[in-house]
């Protein structure tokens, strides 16, 4: 089975990369399950995918909680019956300084960045190992290969992302079936930079050489769609993928 016919949930679907990712997917022909808190974002999107010919539903659901975590595969399973791919989108970037001490948004990027992606995979690998194969597609960056000035926190997130999901290939890939892919993107323009607050990281971030065309939330789509499509033979275990413009 390629996309069409699978049954897709995707986390952070209410802007940006998942969104977009929603909307690639459910035209190729997949069965999209959007999730994120913000539902009116959501219900706007599925209703716009449904208008288009697709097969979409949402479930509003926040991944730092393990039991919404499982109540939204539970779900997937419940409108279609089976649960193909997973991909663990929803993130923040809130980039500062060490020494600002802004220990609250390092514990918010823990939560989201890395144990919501493990609650994501703790929830579909069940179900997965029970059909006999899936897929979990994790989100990392450009910043979980390379660490940038006020990124130290974000980064140890992304790092944290890949060599998780190093790991679920090694273990899950040979024995369940279950695909890993870990999607690495650089400049996407989206509502990412809103969660910044300290203007000193911000600054920095801003004095890094402009990049006039940042990618698409669709560029990323188009790759994940890419991963998802190949022959259940054919694990996709990473794509890096930059702005042309994007030197670092
Ligand atoms: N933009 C870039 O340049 C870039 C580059 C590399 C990697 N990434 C990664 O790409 C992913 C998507 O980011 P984006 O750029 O598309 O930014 P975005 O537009 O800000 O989207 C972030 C998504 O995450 C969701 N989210 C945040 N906290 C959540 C929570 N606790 N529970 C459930 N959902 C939550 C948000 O939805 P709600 O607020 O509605 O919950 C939103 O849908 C992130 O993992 C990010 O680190 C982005």
């Amino acid at each position: 089975m390629t996309i069409q016919g699978k049954v897709v949930v995707v986390t952070g679907a209410s802007s940006g990369i998942g969104e977009s990712t929603a909307r690639v997917l459910a035209k190729a022909g997949a069965k999209v399950v959007l999730s994120a808190r913000r539902t009116e974002r959501l219900e706007q999107t599925v209703s716009e995918i449904r208008a288009a010919g697709g097969e979409a539903v949402y479930r509003t659901s926040d991944v730092t909680s393990k039991e919404q975590m499982k109540s939204l595969a539970d779900f997937a399973v419940e409108q279609y019956g089976r649960l193909d791919v997973w991909v663990n989108n929803a993130g923040l970037m809130p980039l500062s300084y060490l020494n600002k001490l802004k220990i609250d948004e390092w514990d918010r990027m823990i939560d989201v960045n890395i144990k919501g992606v493990l609650y994501g995979m703790a929830a579909a690998i069940p179900i997965m190992e029970k059909q006999g194969g899936g897929h979990i597609i994790n989100v990392s960056s450009v910043a979980g290969h390379r660490v940038g000035l006020g990124g130290a926190v974000y980064s140890g997130t992304k790092f944290a992302v890949r060599a998780i999901t190093e790991g679920l290939r090694m273990e899950l890939s040979p024995t369940s079936r279950i695909r890993a892919t870990i999607i690495s993107p650089g400049m996407v323009e989206t509502e990412l930079l809103q969660t910044i607050t300290d203007e000193d990281a911000m600054q920095a971030l801003k004095a890094r050489a402009p990049i006039q065309q940042p990618l698409r939330g669709e560029d990323i789509a188009n790759a994940i769609a890419y991963a998802i499509d190949q022959p259940e033979t054919v694990s996709v275990n990473e794509i890096l993928i930059r702005p042309t413009e994007q030197g670092s």
